[in-house]
């Protein structure tokens, strides 16, 4: 099964994303995740990137879906991917169908989160992960039990992206308003869309989720 995980900046794709892959098998095809690794290691893709996604904007198309087209010609893809963050403008969506296509795939499904962009500032300045294992907490909701030390695996080393201050996340919405959103009516005339609520706690929208995955959304 391919999917998508639509929505804005905070909305849940990676929080969703990672339990699909740990319930489901799935593998996460996140180019944010992507583009801070080429940006980390220093990559040409890297060096293109880093000063466009700290200031909210979107990296062109071209390097996008070039990156995914490289990583669905990896095996682990073929039983099923969970794109986060990807298509993210109109001429992605077209790309992801041709790149799908040429592999014998097909999109099973479109999930949108709806959200309050309001609340989605808070969650996402209020964001920070574990540098070593990479688990994510935040500042009001998910503290870790001890101060200052990572639950899973006892790091005491944090980051924060570069990219999660108001401001900058305030032009992401605008980027996913003016861009993203209107890819939807893509989809719709696919019939591929399904909507779930983003609002709703994490293991509702979890089980909101697996609800459409299993036929019953
Ligand atoms: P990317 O990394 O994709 O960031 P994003 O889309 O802005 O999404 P986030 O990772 O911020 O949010 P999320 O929806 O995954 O939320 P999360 O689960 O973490 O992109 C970054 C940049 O890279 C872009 O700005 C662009 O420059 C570039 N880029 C990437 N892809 C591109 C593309 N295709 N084309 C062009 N440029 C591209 O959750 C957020 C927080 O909320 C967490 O703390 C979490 O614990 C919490 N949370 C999650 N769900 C809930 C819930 N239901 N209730 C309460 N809290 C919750």
């Amino acid at each position: 099964m391919n999917i998508i995980l639509l929505g804005p900046p905070g909305a849940g794709k990676g929080t969703q994303a990672k339990r699909l892959e740990t319930e489901r098998g799935m593998v996460q095809l996140s180019t944010g995740d992507m583009l801070r690794a080429a940006v980390k290691a220093g990559t040409p893709t890297g060096l293109k990137a880093k000063a466009v996604m700290e200031a909210g904007q979107l990296v062109s198309d071209a390097i996008v879906s070039g990156i995914i087209g490289e990583r669905l010609d990896m095996a682990d893809t073929e039983t099923g991917a969970i794109f986060d963050g990807y298509p993210r403008t109109y001429a992605q969506a077209e790309s992801l169908d041709a790149l799908l296509s040429e592999r014998g795939r097909k999109l099973d499904y479109v999930i949108e989160l709806l959200v309050n962009e309001e609340a989605l500032v808070d969650r996402v300045e209020g964001r920070f992960t574990c540098a070593k294992c990479g688990e994510g907490y935040h500042d009001k909701y998910k503290l870790p039990k001890v101060d200052g030390v990572c639950d899973v695996c006892g790091a005491t080393e944090f980051k924060r992206r570069p990219d999660d201050n108001a401001e900058t996340v305030r032009t992401r919405m605008a980027e996913y308003r003016a861009k993203t959103a209107p890819i939807l009516p893509f989809y719709e005339a696919k019939g591929l869309v399904r909507r779930v609520d983003g609002m709703a706690d994490i293991d509702e929208v979890t089980r909101q989720i697996a609800a459409v995955l299993d036929g019953q959304g």
